[in-house]
């Protein structure tokens, strides 16, 4: 029975679909290329060597859903679906609210509907709003900054409605701390839409030229070196995290949150310094004034999902600079290939 992702064709939904694969699972992507583009998924059948069917539908529209769920024996769903940009959720709210949320209802709804009670769900760090202490663990107070946040905040609370309405749900809401790094093949990674908003892309369009100079948000945090400190995750090590979640939530009943990320935390010059190591390149700086919202540290307590899903990150900074590189340096326009029809 296959494994329905949503959302699998961007950044940490492609890396995904290639451990799902390479572990033996059949899977369908459900995406609208809103922040993605069809290429990505060809170069996971390119890698994997396998093949698989793609919707190319939205998440609002339900009966389109509906479809793919009558068409297909769903086993479980790992839903990646979701508009991810704190700025851009501030300046418009209700496109957020209503992409993740209603997303997320009318996904639950169909699951409901069809006897589908297993999911993982793409959560995020940012549900701890701004932590009292490091590392943070998964009984630490939620709150929410921002709209975007907001919206994982209100699905997590939404799926543990779900489970207390009916005992046979099964769900792991995955707080992802920061993934960067991309698959080693160099085929996929990455692909952010017009100037980088995260720190790792900026970083490899400045060594590619394409950006003059990283401006360094602040440097007089209370850490190390005063610039901001963050559990940064190598997305191979995130993407075997959902294959644990999956093995547990079909096992079991219940709904769990676990944070995904290495337990490490580095300020931003630890980072630019690792990745001029990986890549041999210069990446010039300055130091610009704090960006509104961010925090000075966040690092994961990690051990959660080692006792009970029996995983942990296992790549280290240099790996996930050497693969960021890799793909940003074999693919200066992402998966936007000059001169083609995709372009
Ligand atoms: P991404 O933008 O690369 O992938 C999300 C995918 O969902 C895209 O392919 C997009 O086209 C698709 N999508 C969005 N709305 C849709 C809709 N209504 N219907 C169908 N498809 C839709 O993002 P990503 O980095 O791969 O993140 C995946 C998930 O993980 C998101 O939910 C994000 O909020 C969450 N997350 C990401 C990070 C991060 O730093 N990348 C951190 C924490 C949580
Ligand atoms: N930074 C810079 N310059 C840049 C970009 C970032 O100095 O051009 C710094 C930030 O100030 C921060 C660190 O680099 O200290 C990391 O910033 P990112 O934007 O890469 O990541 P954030 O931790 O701010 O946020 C990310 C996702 C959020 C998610 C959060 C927790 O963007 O959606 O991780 O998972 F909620």
């Amino acid at each position: 029975m296959p494994i329905l992702v949503t959302g699998g064709a961007g950044f940490i939904g492609t890396h995904t679909c290639i451990e799902l694969l390479n572990s033996n699972y059949d899977i369908i992507v459900l995406d609208n290329f809103l922040n993605s583009d069809p290429e990505s998924l060809n170069r996971v059948k390119e890698i994997t060597g396998k093949d698989f069917k793609v919707y190319d539908i939205d998440l609002l529209e339900k009966e389109k859903v509906e479809k793919v769920f009558n068409e297909n024996a769903i086993e479980a769903v790992i839903h990646f679906a979701g508009l991810k940009a704190v700025g851009e959720s501030v300046e418009k709210p209700l496109y957020y609210y209503h992409n993740n949320i209603t997303g997320t209802l009318m996904l639950s709804e169909v699951m409901e509907k069809y006897n589908v009670h297993h999911l993982v769900f793409s959560s995020s760090a940012t549900v701890y709003g701004v932590p009292e202490e490091v590392p943070i663990s998964e009984n630490f107070p939620l709150s929410a900054t921002n709209p975007y946040g907001r919206t994982k905040l209100m699905i997590e609370e939404i799926l543990r409605d779900l489970y207390v309405s009916n005992k046979n749900w099964s769900i792991a809401s995955l707080r992802y701390f920061n993934p960067i790094g991309a698959h080693e093949s160099g085929r996929i990674g990455e692909d952010p839409k017009g100037i980088p908003n995260n720190l790792m892309p900026y970083i490899t369009q400045v060594a590619t030229g394409k950006l003059k100079e990283l401006n360094v948000f602040g440097d007089d945090y209370p850490t190390s070196d005063g610039t901001g400190v963050r559990d940064y995750i190598h997305v191979v090590d995130l993407a075997k995290g959902h294959i644990k979640a999956l093995e547990k939530i079909v096992s079991t009943n219940g709904v769990e949150a676990y944070n995904l990320g290495t337990g490490k935390g580095y300020s931003v010059l630890e980072i630019v310094d690792a990745f001029e190591k990986a890549s041999g390149k210069k990446i010039p700086y300055k130091i610009a004034p704090r960006r509104s919202g961010d925090i000075a540290e966040c690092y994961a307590n990690p051990s959660k999902a080692e006792k009970e899903l029996g995983w942990k990150a296992e790549k280290g900074i240099d790996e996930m600079c050497r693969d960021s590189w890799k793909w940003q340096s074999e693919n200066p326009d992402g998966y936007r290939v000059k001169g083609s029809a995709l372009s």
